[in-house]
């Protein structure tokens, strides 16, 4: 399928790791220049050379250490990547990092720190490259946020409360954005196979007092197709959603969780 994303420029945030690492690779081999930005620059380096050793049609890639939950961070972001590729087509909004826990033993500070990083981050970023796409007339954004949006559990809320608003912008910005043909979606994975998932199993664990196989053998039981998501997966469908493909597609979201919370 050509998704002809040859020559377009993207910003992809938590680009080091997991799903945006593997979203950056499938970009790059796509033709686009990719901005990986997140906190811990040799992590940066080895993932902007994992990419940069893929097959290529002479695009770049461009690492940019930031911290998302700081606004002139952000302001980097996009001013180093406007500086180096001269326009930006894409913003994958990645960078979530929101702790596990029972609810009473939980602070302030961890509502604090998920919301300021996902929901204050995705909602700055967004707000910092509109002004680009819309003086192109195109645009495209996919916001990573995840299926406990939807489908709360007590010992994930400072991220289900994180992508339970997530989703009300992402829904609630498309209309506008729309009227200057900038797309925005959401993709929101069940339990994919990221080094996040495995903090998460044992985050959960210490908080039940059981094992972190036990964790992970109840989380395998919950999902209907018996495996976990695989970053690629997730990549595979961003690219789709900020393709010309995708051309009618905004303020939707898709589930990706093999069948564990089915709704209509
Ligand atoms: N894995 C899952 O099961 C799952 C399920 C549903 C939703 N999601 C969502 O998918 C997204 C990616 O998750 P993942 O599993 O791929 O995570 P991951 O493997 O832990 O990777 C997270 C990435 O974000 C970066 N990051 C973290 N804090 C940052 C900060 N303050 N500023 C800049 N960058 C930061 C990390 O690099 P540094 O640490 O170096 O900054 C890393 O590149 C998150 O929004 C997550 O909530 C994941």
């Amino acid at each position: 399928m050509d998704l002809n994303l040859f020559g377009k420029t993207a910003i992809v945030t938590g680009g080091s790791a997991g799903i945006g690492l593997a979203t950056a690779k499938a970009l790059y081999s796509e033709g686009a220049s990719v901005a990986i930005a997140a906190r811990n620059p040799e992590r940066l380096e080895k993932a902007a050379n994992t990419i940069r050793e893929l097959p290529n049609l002479g695009n770049k890639v461009l690492p940019i250490s930031a911290d998302l939950t700081q606004a002139e961070d952000i302001e980097k972001v996009v001013s180093k990547t406007l500086a180096e590729f001269g326009r930006i087509d894409i913003l994958i909004n990645n960078a979530g990092s929101a702790r596990a826990g029972s609810f009473l033993d939980l602070s302030d500070e961890t509502f604090l720190d998920a919301w300021n990083l996902k929901l204050l981050g995705y909602i700055r970023l967004v707000k910092a490259v509109v002004p680009h796409l819309k003086s192109q007339g195109d645009g495209r954004i996919v916001n990573i946020i995840g299926g406990a949006g939807r489908t709360p559990r007590p010992n994930f809320l400072p991220g289900g409360t994180t992508n339970a608003a997530l989703l009300n912008f992402t829904r609630g910005i498309s209309k506008e954005l729309a009227q200057d043909n900038i797309r925005i979606n959401a993709i929101s994975p069940g339990l994919t196979a990221t080094e996040r998932a495995e903090d998460l199993a044992q985050q959960t664990a210490q908080s039940r007092g059981i094992s972190v196989d036990e964790v992970k053998a109840e989380s395998l039981k919950a999902i209907p197709l018996g495996k976990l998501v695989q970053p690629e997966e997730i990549a595979d469908l961003a690219l789709f959603l900020v393709s010309d493909r995708a051309a009618s597609i905004t303020g939707t979201e898709i589930l990706v969780d093999g069948g564990q919370t089915p709704g209509v």
